[in-house]
């Protein structure tokens, strides 16, 4: 079925899953609000992307950081100088456009020397068909605020635009405290705020959003190579589906976090099919990536990101250790030990190797010898893999790829639509509804209400007692309800009961007793 984003929004709005942020007073462009549902929807994608990439693992541990942080953060980041996307004028109707989007909307690519841009020939207003636009010039990204009442220079801060920063201003906190060894990593998940000129494509490219994001510290390959002679590289063939291995460079341990990623979306329900992996281009990286990968998914408006999985090597501890003043390297006793039993003349030639390595990349030879004699100490600052994901764009993946519309026919031959959102049960934001077959019974009406209190201790569950059975079915089939369970008369007599499935509309028959194993198995991720 070709899925329609007017029809998935129109849903959305009508069951309460998404609203616009704002509605009463006109909405405002970039922000949304989620509902009942959509609310549900949202934590249930948090916690198994907590539940995979934090519970589950024994070399990842949590964050919960603030939003607003020094400002000094986005200037050794590089966000305050570099995180800006190239904008554009018109002057006849005003309307503002991110130029590389103006571009490519006629089939133009914006033209990019250095860090100036320039609109290729014949490029106009997709508003009005103006030819009069203003050249590019960069826009920061970061919504600017002051911390306290006075409005002065020394007052500005930023809404963090990544959540990553955090993590890496942390860094030592986290180390000192967690009792983990490189390699491991820190999972955040949190609101991060863009100004973006073109907010567009419904909730994809929002003001503010949120992110799930993992900074995975790995050692860096030299110190790899020194504990194991050689570094794993993807052409060694590593099993990327088996436990990590100590021998693992920084390009098995990218790849790694990708396969390990691609399994998570799968078990979130998004098929195979319609998950493509884009690996960019030199220009496209950013300016702290040495590889990134992105993870897209095929929205009914095209085929867009859902995460960047980044090779970000040592760039952010290190601009922090710079900025701060405070040392970002790790005491690795590993490292350290295997260096203690080294020759001299082993120690000597790999100090030549590294500086030699380091020179025919443009690196300072000093800052080679440095960095070999701490590695000889068991010292370095670690590299980083990062897999940062877009709650929200998840969240809209997931909708666009549960949503369908099924045609049934009836005994008699007539025709009908079934709307439903085939949601991975374990997202779904109501796990069972227990529907009472009649509401003038008491005894019936009490044994269904006593389930209803009963398995909502467990799992978010929904009472309906109003309308025809075959309604109720129909209205949780609408949000994605997996099992709705109808307490009848036979119940009374044998405590059994109805449960009718998403899916399949199938009916089966169950003991109450068993129910609860039954939904367990059913929504276990
Ligand atoms: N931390 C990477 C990003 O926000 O895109």
């Amino acid at each position: 079925m070709e899925k329609n984003l007017e029809q998935i929004s129109s849903l959305c709005k009508r069951r309460g899953i998404i609203f616009p942020s704002s509605e009463i007073y006109g909405g405002i462009n970039g922000f949304w609000d989620y509902g009942p549902l959509g609310s549900e929807l949202k934590r249930n994608i948090r916690d198994a992307w907590w539940h995979f990439m934090v519970q589950w693992r024994n070399d990842v541990v949590g964050l919960d950081a603030t939003i607003i942080m020094h400002p000094r953060i986005w200037e050794a980041s590089g966000h305050a100088a570099g995180f800006a996307d190239p904008m554009v004028d018109c002057k006849d109707c005003k309307k503002r456009f991110r130029a590389d989007q103006l571009c490519e909307e006629q089939g133009k690519k914006l033209i990019q020397t250095g860090k100036t841009f320039q609109l290729p020939e014949g490029t106009v207003c997709t508003a009005c068909g103006s030819k009069n636009l203003t050249e590019p010039r960069s826009f920061n990204l970061m919504f600017k605020t002051y911390v306290g009442p006075v409005e002065d220079d020394s007052a500005v801060a930023y809404l963090r635009p990544e959540t990553a920063q955090a993590i890496f201003a942390q860094f030592t906190n986290i180390f000192s405290t967690a009792r983990k060894q490189v390699p491991f990593g820190v999972a955040q998940s949190g609101k991060s705020f863009r100004n973006e000129i073109n907010p567009r494509n419904y909730t994809f490219r929002s003001r503010e959003f949120e992110q799930m994001e993992l900074e995975f510290f790995i050692r860096p390959d030299e110190a790899v190579e020194l504990i194991c002679g050689k570094v794993a590289t993807l052409a060694d063939n590593p099993d990327l589906n088996g436990e990590p291995q100590e021998n693992w460079g920084w390009e098995v341990w990218h790849r790694y976090w990708v396969e390990q990623r691609l399994a998570w979306y799968k078990l979130a329900g998004l098929p195979q099919e319609d998950l493509h992996l884009y690996w960019q281009t030199k220009d496209e990286l950013a300016h702290y990536a040495r590889a990134c990968v992105d993870i897209e998914y095929a929205f009914p408006f095209g085929v867009q990101e859902l995460e960047g999985i980044a090779a970000r090597s040592d760039f952010d501890l290190s601009q922090h250790q710079k900025f701060s003043g405070k040392s970002m390297q790790v005491q690795d006793d590993r490292l350290r030990l295997v260096c203690a039993e080294m020759s001299q003349e082993a120690k000597d030639a790999f100090k030549a190797k590294v500086v030699a390595d380091w020179t025919s990349r443009g690196k300072d030879a000093a800052a080679a010898e440095q960095f070999v004699e701490d590695l000889f100490l068991g010292r370095y600052v670690p590299h980083v893999i990062e897999p940062s994901a877009g709650t929200d764009r998840l969240a809209l993946a997931l909708i666009c790829n549960a949503y369908d519309e099924e045609k049934l026919v009836d005994g008699k031959g007539k025709e009908d639509i079934r709307t439903v959102l085939h949601f991975a049960p374990a997202l779904a934001p109501i796990k069972v509804a227990v529907l009472p077959l009649v509401k003038n019974k008491p005894e019936l009406r009490e044994k269904a209400w006593k389930l209803f209190t009963d398995l909502r201790r467990d799992w978010k569950c929904a009472w309906d007692e109003t309308g025809a059975i075959g309604r109720r079915y129909r209205r949780q089939d609408e949000v994605g309800t997996p099992f709705c369970v109808t307490v009848d008369f036979d119940t009374l007599e044998n405590d059994t009961v109805t449960v009718r499935l998403r899916d399949s509309m199938e009916q089966i028959r169950l003991p109450i007793a068993e129910l609860p194993a039954y939904i367990r198995k059913a929504i276990t991720l």
